[in-house]
């Protein structure tokens, strides 16, 4: 299988700190990863960092996309090349609904003449209709602003909406579970499977290995101190929530968590 994401010794600085400790990771096609973590260990700043927000500086190692260096790469750059970043706190946006802001995505990046999103645009609201089926939102969701008021469990099928909408190769979920109740939790892991394919791959990170019951990863890496301590199978999440993250020698709670 082709390789999507490469992380070749990732060291990221934030505001002077270094966070990210050296990470090497691969992920190829068809792939779930997923990785895990305390509080604190660095997670969400990788998960940044790998979309390219401003703030989250590379100060040692590569990241590649499909064999492309895009280290130095602009967000939307890196968008347009299907890579893709749920938030674990979405901003809302007073004014813009939901479809626009969809929409204007998708116009966004096909303005760059990459066909695939010329394509979606053009079949956006019938792809839409189907996914908020899909996801068993209102059809009235559509015209409610964007993220305002939203309940969490409505923020995270706004994000799987996202996703189904931009048809990313390589979609990171950061905390794409945390606050969801049980019902939620599995509209928005169905989602996520739905949008699976042997073409695409996810980078699910996650402090808790419930979503990880629904969403079955191929791969576990525990992240503790800006560094992956450990890479196993599905068995490795299991051990993690019997044990706890002691057993990995980590403590639990390392620091305050973005
Ligand atoms: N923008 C930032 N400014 C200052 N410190 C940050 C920033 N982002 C992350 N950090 C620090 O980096 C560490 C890792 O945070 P984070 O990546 O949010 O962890 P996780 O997502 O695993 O809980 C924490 O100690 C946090 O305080
Ligand atoms: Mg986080």
């Amino acid at each position: 299988m082709p390789s999507l994401l490469k992380l070749d010794n990732l060291h990221i600085t934030v505001e002077k700190n270094e966070i990210i400790k050296g990470v090497d990771l691969e992920i190829k096609s068809g792939e779930v990863h997923a990785v895990m973590g305390p509080n604190g260990s660095g997670k969400s700043t990788l998960a940044y960092t790998l979309m390219g927000r401003p703030g989250y500086q590379v100060t040692g190692g590569k990241i590649y996309f499909k064999d492309e260096d895009i280290t130095e790469m602009e967000p939307e750059e890196r968008a347009q090349r299907g890579l893709f970043l749920s938030f674990q706190y979405p901003v809302a946006i007073p004014g813009v609904t939901v479809a626009s802001f969809l929409m204007t995505t998708l116009q966004s990046l096909s303005k760059t003449g990459n066909g695939r999103f010329t394509e979606l645009r053009k079949n956006f609201r019938k792809n839409f209709k189907e996914n908020m089926a899909l996801l068993k939102v209102d059809p009235q969701f559509a015209t409610r602003y964007l993220n305002d008021g939203f309940s969490g469990g409505e923020k995270k099928r706004m994000e799987i909406l996202q996703l189904m909408t931009l048809q990313p190769q390589l979609a990171i979920l950061d905390e794409t579970d945390s606050g969801l109740d049980i019902d939620a939790l599995k509209i928005v892991s169905e989602g996520v499977s739905n949008y699976l394919n042997p073409e695409r791959a996810v980078l699910c990170i996650t402090h808790y290995q419930r979503i990880l019951n629904h969403l079955k990863p191929h791969f576990v890496h525990i992240l503790a101190k800006g560094k992956i301590i450990a890479s196993g199978g599905p068995e490795m999440a299991l051990e993690l929530e019997n044990k706890g993250y002691k057993a990995f020698g980590v403590e639990e709670q390392q620091g305050v968590s973005l």
